[in-house]
């Protein structure tokens, strides 16, 4: 038996899976659809001051002709009433006592935000996201990233609200900093009981090549907005890993971005998050996405005789480290599997305008043959290869110790070239 149910900062919730606060967490029946369909928990569409959005705000970036690939928006926080969002919480919280429902709040003074917590906490919230993140329109005001950006800032607002809370505070952080660390510190300091991260990333999206105007066009206009979706999945997952392996961080993780499945969502686990939340990918194909990322974390749980999430949170942690850790002297190669092999001639190519020019053409067949002295086992091929498992990336023993750079530089360690380096 595994059991799917994790607690991120006192926040117990039946599975890992949350609505991400965006639109599939905009409206009582829509998050109660969710829970109907399996999402453990939701973060509700950010609550705050009365805002009005614009006409269009979605953009989407097609990679090789994958719609949707990446994705960005430039819609602010709710445009409903509070009273009617606070509402549909208490009723949806009536129907789903067992699903939590975090309230994302964003707000200026520390009276609105008194107001806003006390009355999302009657309401029935189980937790608070504070919306540290947005990088459009909110932070030209003083809110979102333009907190999110500023320690000193976050720390203070973070302050007010645990003061004001009985429920756990959960900071939602913005990527649109250098280094991640201080701001989860600032709001460590602030006393918040976790952090959630990412929100999007300042972006432009694409242009209008006939018009002149980039997307999402407003009339004669457009602005920046915030990238999310697939593509980002590699920003977010060196994000939550930065906080997770800093020793004087150690607050609860809620991961975010470009989660699309089950593994996404296990490498976000492996990493140091505690649940994950998805917001693109529900946009674009619905609730039911859940189906596939309850039963693959079962699978992968029993296939790895992990009893409960927990076992899972951070396990790939230790394994991030420096640069200069590395051993520079381990050594592979790549291998092709001649029986797996389609002859597409991809890795050719690759290896040879990218690469180290050790895959040659071989008369006769379409297999192409892998010149291992020269191989510098750079992955070129195996990534370009249409084929899973035909080209392997093999360890091979070259007989030399391991060494780093760091110990290059401490110790004196030896260090030369390996073959392949001309
Ligand atoms: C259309 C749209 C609206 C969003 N609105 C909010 C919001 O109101 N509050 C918030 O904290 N994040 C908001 N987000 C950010 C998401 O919650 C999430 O952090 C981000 O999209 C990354 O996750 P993803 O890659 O799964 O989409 C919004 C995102 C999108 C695409
Ligand atoms: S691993 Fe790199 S260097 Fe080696 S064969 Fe593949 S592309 Fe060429
Ligand atoms: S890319 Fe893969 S399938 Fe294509 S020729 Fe190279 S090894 Fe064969």
């Amino acid at each position: 038996m595994v059991d799917l149910s994790t607690n991120t900062a006192g926040i117990w919730s039946p599975n890992p899976f949350w609505l991400a606060s965006a639109p599939p967490a905009n409206s009582g029946l829509q998050v109660q659809r969710a829970f109907e369909a399996g999402w453990g928990g939701a973060v509700w569409k950010t609550l705050g001051v009365a805002i009005q959005n614009v006409s269009s705000r979605f953009g989407g970036h097609t990679i090789h002709g994958v719609k949707g690939a990446g994705f960005s928006n430039i819609e602010l926080i709710t445009d409903r009433s509070l009273e009617v969002n606070l509402k549909e919480i208490a009723e949806t919280k009536r129907l789903f006592p067992r699903n939590p429902i975090i309230v994302s709040l964003m707000c200026e003074s520390e009276d609105e935000w008194r107001d806003l917590i006390k009355r999302s906490i009657d309401a029935g919230a189980d937790g608070l996201e504070l919306n540290f993140g947005c990088p459009h329109g909110m932070c030209e005001r003083g809110m979102g990233s333009a907190v999110g950006q500023e320690p000193k800032l976050n720390e203070r607002i973070t302050s007010w609200a645990v003061r004001h809370s009985t429920v756990p505070v959960l900071v939602k952080l913005t990527p649109n900093v250098s280094d991640i660390v201080p701001h989860g510190l600032a709001a460590k300091r602030g006393g918040a009981h976790g952090v959630s991260l990412i929100n999007t990333i300042k972006s432009i999206i694409s242009v209008d090549i006939d018009r002149f105007v980039p997307h999402p066009r407003v009339g004669a206009l457009s602005t920046n907005g915030g990238y999310c979706g697939a593509a980002v999945k590699p920003i977010a997952l060196h994000m939550v890993a930065a906080l997770a392996r800093e020793k004087s961080f150690g607050l609860p993780i809620s991961g975010i971005g470009g989660v699309t499945n089950w593994r996404d969502a296990v490498e976000v686990l492996l990493l140091g998050a505690s649940t994950v939340q998805v917001c693109t990918e529900v946009m674009l194909r619905g609730y039911g996405v859940v189906d596939d990322m309850l039963d693959g974390l079962q699978e992968y749980m029993r296939a790895h005789n992990f009893e409960s999430v927990a076992q899972i949170v951070g396990r790939a942690v230790p394994a991030f480290s420096e640069w200069g850790d590395l051993d520079l002297n381990y050594e592979t190669v790549a291998r092709i599997d001649a029986t797996k092999c389609i002859g597409c001639q991809l890795c050719v190519a690759a290896c040879h305008d990218g690469a180290h020019q050790c895959i040659h053409p071989v008369e006769g067949t379409r297999v192409p043959t892998i010149d291992e002295d020269e191989c510098v086992g750079c992955n070129l091929c195996e990534i370009v290869c249409p084929v899973e498992g035909c080209i392997e990336m093999t360890a091979v023993d070259n007989g030399r110790v391991e060494t780093s750079w760091n110990k290059h530089c401490q110790e004196g360690a030896s260090i030369r070239p390996k073959k392949g380096v001309h």
